[in-house]
């Protein structure tokens, strides 16, 4: 199994790319923090990793606020004496998110307190923990729209997510000289519940999204997990600052 032995935290895990994660990292032997804010859905992420025979707690918490943060870093130390990995996972893209020309300040700060006030406040309360054990990895999940330009735009998610890669490299950068990496994971458009209850709605969006795509399909939560369980994996110990881009070859189609 490829991560025996670790501990790790996984926010936003009640749901989507979470909860395929929390469950795959189960599989391969890590015991996992479900960290999310709907209760009843890091439960069942966590019945589910029971059932399979793996160990985990749920812990319900709203990473924009730095109490919750402290303490699911706490928990961890807590139930499991240690803590490995952070899975910065946890983001938000709500409806009224659209142009800067219309988004209200209430739903662009609300996007900017979830997406990179979360992950500021996790690797606050993570960080000092790994640097005890003099290793660590911390995996901060970005997006492609942090590196292209869209014409359907998002813009407050679209900076959250750009700001989400440039803390990478930064935390990248100070850490690494104490065991600690951090890797961005940057998805293309993946089939969960936040892209497709927002893309339903929306036939004309769906299939410009889908014309941009050279594999012609959105991506599957697994095809990005993959990726998760390298970086946490012993597998990734060099690999520090970079930028994952899965997105089907999206980012460098011109036609
Ligand atoms: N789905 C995509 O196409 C796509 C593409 C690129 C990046 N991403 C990113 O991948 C990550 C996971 O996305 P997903 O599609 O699996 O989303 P999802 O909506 O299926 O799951 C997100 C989870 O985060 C939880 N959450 C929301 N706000 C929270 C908060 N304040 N505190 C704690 N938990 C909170 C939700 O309850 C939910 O369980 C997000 O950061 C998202 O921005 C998604």
């Amino acid at each position: 199994m490829r991560l025996e032995d670790k501990v790790s935290i996984i926010t936003g895990a009640g749901s989507g790319m979470g909860r395929v994660a929390a469950i795959r990292f189960a599989a391969e032997g890590s015991r996992v923090i479900v960290a999310d804010n709907q209760a009843e859905a890091a439960d069942e992420t966590v019945r589910q990793i029971r059932a399979a025979g793996g160990e985990s707690y749920a812990a319900r918490v709203d990473v924009s606020v730095e109490a919750d943060a402290r303490a699911m870093v706490d928990l961890a130390i807590e139930k499991y004496g240690q803590l490995d990995v952070l899975y910065n996972n946890a983001g938000i893209m709500p409806e009224a998110d659209h142009s800067v020309v219309d988004t209200p300040v209430e739903a662009w700060d609300r996007v900017m307190a979830v997406n990179v006030r979360g992950v500021y406040l996790a690797c606050k309360y993570a960080i000092p923990r790994m640097i005890e054990r003099g290793s660590g990895s911390i995996i901060n999940v970005s997006s492609f729209v942090a590196i292209l330009g869209c014409s359907v735009p998002q813009d407050a998610y679209t900076a959250s997510k750009g700001a989400v890669l440039a803390l990478t490299r930064s935390l990248a950068v100070q850490f690494a000289p104490k065991g600690i990496r951090t890797n961005a994971i940057l998805p293309g458009p993946v089939e969960t519940p936040l892209l497709m209850e927002w893309l339903l709605k929306d036939e004309a969006a769906k299939s410009l999204r889908l014309a941009r795509n050279p594999t012609g399909r959105f991506g599957k939560p697994e095809e990005v997990v993959a990726m998760a369980v390298y970086l946490a994996s012993d597998e990734s110990k060099w690999t520090n600052g970079a930028s994952m881009v899965i997105d089907g070859g999206i980012s460098v189609n011109y036609f």
